[in-house]
């Protein structure tokens, strides 16, 4: 390489590791980074993620794709990690509870002892799901939660909040330079197609001309972020002061009821489906909804992508899916 080339702004470029880097999120999060000239270490086992998502990111020479499981100690040299790497959904995370488990816990030491090695800023995604079934409402940073400890959703609930715990002690004790984000409720496309997460549910069953499945009455809310608003507030998260740890609420307060939302995209896709309610699955959130007070404060961050205007976008990514297979 010319010693001109290095110096166009190169030394901005940093090595960044994405744990979960072929997920939902992560992919996203990976195309942003590699928009911004950084180097991409993709890191994935595939059990929720797909090379499919990232397929269009292989001809960068600064991407990199390796199929590891993060439950595994990782050496490899870079200046930041996003620790993204866990089964998000109830259906997957249920699946195997003991590796999910294992995926949050071990794979936190893991990348922390790694971030320790080598020095690296460590971002972890946590979830609102650390707040549990709340009763505050909506919820600050400050509030502890109120989660069940030996229920089905525990493994990736308590197994959230134990990572979190590492995070904090890796800070206390090592002087690591963290950053935790609490993530809410998060659409967009590549969201997984048959995963139960209602917004790709509830999309994908319109499409079909399925029967659209609302869980107790309909009347829980959920507030619903934009992706692309999601991973900006991630990065910023990940570019905050040294002094800054979070742990930082991001996602989008407005609330809607999941009846309104099977409203909308029966509207917004033409479908003849009828809506059926079935049980709710038990420990299954009644209201969820961030207080992002901080982000707004220190991110200098609001989601600014209309619930519309992002439906829109999915459920155009689910109809060349829906179509193609
Ligand atoms: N999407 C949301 O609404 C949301 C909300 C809260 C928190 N989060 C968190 O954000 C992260 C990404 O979520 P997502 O929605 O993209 O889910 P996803 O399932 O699409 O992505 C997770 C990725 O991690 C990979 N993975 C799982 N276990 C692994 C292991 N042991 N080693 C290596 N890779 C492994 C999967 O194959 C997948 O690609 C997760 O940690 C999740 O808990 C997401």
């Amino acid at each position: 390489m010319l010693a001109s080339e290095l110096d166009l702004g190169l030394s901005n470029m940093k090595k960044i590791l994405v744990t979960g880097g072929a997920g939902f999120l992560g992919s996203h999060l990976c195309e942003t980074l590699l928009a911004q000239g950084h180097d991409i270490l993709c890191v994935d086992n595939f059990f929720t993620g797909s090379k499919e998502n990232v397929a269009h990111l292989l001809k960068y020479p600064s991407f990199e794709l390796m199929r590891f499981d993060i439950t595994f100690p990782l050496y490899v040299e870079v200046d930041e990690i996003y620790n993204l790497a866990c089964p998000a959904s109830p259906i997957h995370y249920q699946f195997d509870p003991v590796q999910t488990t294992k995926t949050s816990v071990h794979g936190a030491i893991n990348m922390l002892g790694l971030a320790k090695r080598v020095k690296a800023k460590i971002l972890q995604a946590s979830t609102s799901e650390v707040y549990g079934d709340p009763d505050v409402h909506p919820q600050p940073e400050s509030y502890w939660g109120r989660v069940n400890p030996v229920g089905l959703r525990s493994c990736y609930d308590e197994g959230k909040r134990c990572a979190e715990t590492l995070f904090f002690d890796y800070w206390r004790q090592h002087q690591l330079r963290i950053k935790v984000v609490r993530i809410f409720n998060t659409y967009g496309p590549r969201m997984h197609p048959n995963d139960g997460r209602v917004v790709s549910n509830i999309i994908v069953q319109a499409l079909k001309g399925e029967d659209i499945t609302v869980y107790g009455d309909g009347t829980q809310t959920r507030s619903f972020c934009y992706v692309d608003d999601l991973i900006e507030a991630m990065i910023r998260a990940m570019n905050t002061p040294d002094n800054f740890t979070g742990p930082i609420n991001i996602g989008n307060p407005k609330e809607f009821t999941i009846m309104q939302l099977a409203k909308q995209v029966i509207a917004m896709t033409a479908s003849k489906s009828n809506i059926v309610f079935r049980p709710l699955p038990s420990d299954d959130p009644k209201q969820r909804q961030p207080n992002i007070a901080l982000a707004k404060d220190i991110l200098n961050w609001t989601p600014s992508i209309e619930l519309d205007e992002g439906l829109e976008k999915t459920i155009n990514y689910f109809r060349t899916r829906t179509v193609a297979r």
